[in-house]
């Protein structure tokens, strides 16, 4: 039976680091309330709005994972994009990436999962692997927040949190007896939440896609956020989901070497920690550095988890949760061969 191998990761962020006090000089808030709330210190931000979208920053994660992977991008025979900001409508990230790669006939798939993104992707590049469809699966995780954010105190709640940034992984389908690869996988949605956490133009429903006259700093142009409605669910859903795959898995949390959350609040995380009796060190947080990178968020953390040797072992297992827009959310275990 074949199993998803993670052959490799690599990852990318612009160059242009925003500190929370950057964000004191567009708006009212202040480093403090960012810190205390968020965890957040600084995100990076693209510095040329206009020119950079999330294919860009997806192209130079995927050119390190591809060469970690020791694979040419005519090796590929799928690519998964996941993201909330594709670089224009249509066609998705995933296509322009797949050019920019130099390939003109691989197939490529967009995911629109938000920060569950990747983990719907995982799952994806899994029943393709089993399935026979693909064996060499490039997965992108792929953000440009900046360029669609409220810079001004309006926005602020959203703002402060997001971060541009992307993440890549190479995984192959592998022929091997032993328990390794993707061991299990849960995926959740709930729509009647999309309310919740959303940007409402520009919309299909629209004539034009825009309402007639109005002007481009109406709040609709802009993420909106329930934001304690979702720390609330976030913290209430992800043990459960977390629990689900470890019954799917035959496995118990004890058993996990390391959980890699999605990083959109480091609260939420802590709190995950302390619902599963678990001790911080076996939480990876990096949101101190990115902020929320949304889809890039997951696997941009697993590959500083194994850059910083907390992970990769042969044996090793990691255990993969988030929540986000959708609202979405879910969870996947997986063991390094
Ligand atoms: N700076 C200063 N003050 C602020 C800011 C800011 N950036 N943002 C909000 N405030 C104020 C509010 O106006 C409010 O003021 P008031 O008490 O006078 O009304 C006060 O701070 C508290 O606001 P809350 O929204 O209650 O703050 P909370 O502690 O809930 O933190 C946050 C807000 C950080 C957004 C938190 O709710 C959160 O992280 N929620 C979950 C986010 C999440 O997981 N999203 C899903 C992933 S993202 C995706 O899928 C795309």
């Amino acid at each position: 039976m074949k199993k998803s191998i993670i052959r490799s990761t690599g990852m990318f962020v612009p160059p242009n680091v925003i500190t929370n006090h950057d964000l004191e000089d567009m708006m009212e808030t202040s480093d403090e309330w960012i810190k205390q709330r968020t965890g957040i210190e600084q995100r990076y931000w693209i510095d040329r709005e206009g020119e950079t979208g999330a294919s860009d920053l997806g192209l130079k994660a995927s050119e390190m994972a591809l060469e970690k992977a020791g694979w040419g991008s005519r090796d590929l025979d799928f690519i998964i994009f996941a993201t909330l900001s594709p670089d224009i409508m249509f066609p998705g990230s995933g296509c322009l990436l797949q050019a920019k790669l130099g390939l003109d006939s691989t197939p490529a798939l967009d995911i629109r999962q938000q920060c569950t993104g990747f983990l719907y992707g995982l799952a994806t590049a899994d029943a393709y692997i089993k399935s026979g469809l693909a064996n060499k699966i490039l997965l992108v995780g792929a953000e440009v927040h900046s360029s669609g954010l409220d810079k001004t105190t309006r926005g602020r709640d959203v703002t402060v949190i997001f971060g541009d940034g992307a993440a890549a992984v190479c995984i192959e389908g592998v022929k091997t007896d032993e328990k390794a690869g993707l061991l299990a996988s849960s995926l959740h949605a709930d729509g009647n939440l999309a309310q919740a956490l959303m940007t409402e133009l520009p919309a299909s429903k629209l004539p034009l896609r825009l309402p007639e006259g109005v002007p481009t700093n109406d709040v609709r142009y802009y993420p909106v956020m329930d934001g304690p409605a979702i720390f609330k669910k976030a913290i209430r859903m992800l043990p459960k989901v977390i629990n689900e795959s470890l019954k799917k898995a035959k496995m118990e949390l004890g058993e996990i070497d390391l959980i890699v959350p999605h990083q959109a609040n480091m609260r939420i995380n802590q709190a995950l920690g302390q619902f599963l009796k678990l001790d911080d060190n076996k939480i990876f947080h990096n949101i101190q550095k990115y902020g929320n990178t949304t889809a890039a968020s997951i696997p941009l953390a697993l590959h500083e988890a194994i850059d910083q040797e907390r992970i990769g072992k042969p044996g090793d297992v990691v255990l993969f949760a988030g929540l986000g827009a959708g609202l979405t959310w879910g969870s996947a275990i997986y063991k390094f061969l």
